[in-house]
């Protein structure tokens, strides 16, 4: 399986008619600290950033369950790590940031790749055969303290890529195998089920060695299992203080010449100042610089980067309901995709074959019937358009535009993405564009009618701008 990993920028560009799928899932176990800001999270921001890649960010919170029995700490954790990553500039219209729990076609096709992976690959896993060596070690029973979701782990984590077709998955080289397994088991899966086609693509482990991971206070990887770590936004500036000064130094005393780059502080510098900065930094350290104030000045250089993002935090904080919001509609982003997946999956294995993917099936072999936008003029002479899925059902009819420049720019934003959902009681739903009403879509059978249809106009809007891209 040589040649899986891509040490390469975050993101590589694929056929030009289609954007890269980028996946990446986070425990909530922790406390976010700079480590994760700088290791993960800010490159993951970034890479949302770009035209050329689709991305998909969730709270691993099933996960979580395997590692952490105490619910108070994993619902702490699931508010920390979303408002964090919320705070750090995560914009949840353009990414599709969800919750897994939120997302019941996860273990569902989980259940389905357990029944296609071989137990022999599971025994190979590291985190199984680490807790194996540690019972043998002490002389207890091989399989003492294992669960059947830690040794399934990698299957859950399967599902939660092949779920979205992901191509590349950012991770730490700790979870390089865990990709690994999840390509043999697409690949066992589509050999078995996929009558020639590929259901699942294979994703690709992503390791970005242009990101920097930081020393924690000891100078070894900042971790929480070190217990070395500078927390992001836990304990406010001064905890962020406090902290910074703790980091080891040597005893060189102010005046005496000392090496930016042998010190535990100076990666940390480096990560969030300018070039300008960092190499005034090093030169005043080689000058003299003392410690004490090196120590103050990266705590500047921190807060400076920190401070507003940890405001924003805490008014997430403060406001989880937003922050439910902003999760559910990424739930629904996300089962635009799982939906369909799973007819499919369900159809291949030969369990259900329902209505949904033999239109579907259809679609695909009638060729290229795309979703469209029709615009049309009413008699008070206002523009509007309507919006119509691949199938030829309508999904929304615009409000009243005055000149037809305004409804093609409405069009456009549409199918770039732009445009926000919200729910309006049991039976109805807005569709608005920077905060104006650009539809209204109601008279629908109730909520769960409501939700289905919101997922598919989102789902339909999102094939046809990757047809488009
Ligand atoms: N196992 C990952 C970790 O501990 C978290 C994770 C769960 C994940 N599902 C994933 C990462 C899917 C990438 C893709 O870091």
């Amino acid at each position: 399986m040589a040649g899986t990993v891509n040490s390469i920028s975050f993101v590589r560009l694929r056929q030009p008619s289609m954007k890269t799928r980028v996946l990446t899932g986070i425990t909530t176990t922790g406390t976010p600290h700079l480590g994760n800001y700088v290791g993960a999270l800010r490159p993951a921001i970034h890479a949302s950033q770009r035209d050329d890649a689709d991305t998909f960010f969730f709270l691993a919170d099933y996960h979580a369950l395997i590692k952490c029995e105490d619910p108070a700490r994993i619902a702490r954790s699931r508010l920390e790590i979303s408002a964090t990553w919320l705070a750090a500039g995560l914009d949840p219209q353009r990414a599709t940031f969800y919750r897994q729990s939120d997302i019941p076609e996860v273990p569902e096709l989980s259940w389905i790749l357990t029944c296609v992976t071989a137990k022999g690959l599971m025994n190979r896993a590291h985190a199984y055969k680490a807790s194996v060596d540690q019972n043998t070690a002490a002389g207890v029973e091989p399989d003492d303290g294992v669960t059947m979701g830690l040794f399934s782990y990698p299957i859950l984590m399967a599902a939660d890529i092949l779920m979205f077709n992901a191509h590349q998955v950012p991770v730490g080289r700790d979870q390089v195998q865990h990709l690994e397994m999840a390509r043999d088991i697409a690949q066992r899966f589509n050999h078995l089920y996929g009558a020639g086609e590929e259901i699942f693509t294979l994703p690709e482990a992503v390791i970005d060695e242009s990101v920097s991971t930081l020393p924690g206070l000891d100078g070894r990887k900042m971790s929480k299992s070190y217990n070395n770590t500078i927390p992001l936004f836990e304990g406010g500036s001064r905890g962020l203080r406090d902290a910074i000064a703790r980091i080891v130094t040597d005893s060189r005393a102010p005046g005496e010449a000392k090496d930016a780059e042998g010190s535990h502080l100076f990666p940390i510098y480096r990560a969030f100042a300018t070039p300008a900065q960092v190499k005034d930094f090093s030169d005043r350290l080689a000058g003299g610089l003392a410690w004490g104030d090196a120590k103050r000045e990266l705590g500047d250089v921190v807060e400076a980067f920190v401070g507003p993002m940890r405001e924003r935090y805490e008014a997430l904080m403060a406001d989880p309901d937003q922050i439910e919001d902003i999760l559910q509609m990424g739930a629904r982003k996300a089962r635009a995709h799982a939906e369909p997946l799973m007819a499919r999956v369900r159809e291949a294995v030969g369990l259900r074959l329902g209505k949904a993917p033999v239109k579907a099936a259809k679609a695909r072999k009638s060729g290229g019937t795309k979703a469209r936008f029709v615009s049309f003029r009413e008699q008070d002479g206002s523009f509007r358009f309507r919006f119509f899925a691949a199938d030829g059902d309508a999904l929304l009819v615009s409000q009243g535009f005055a000149d037809p420049k305004a409804a093609g720019a409405a069009i456009k934003a549409l199918q770039a993405g732009g445009a926000d959902m919200s729910v309006e009681g049991e039976g109805a739903f807005v569709v608005s564009l920077d905060g104006a009403v650009l539809a209204r879509v109601d008279g629908l059978a109730g909520a769960e009618a409501r939700d289905a249809a919101m997922a598919r106009l989102q789902a339909e809007l999102t094939a046809l701008a990757q047809a488009d891209a």
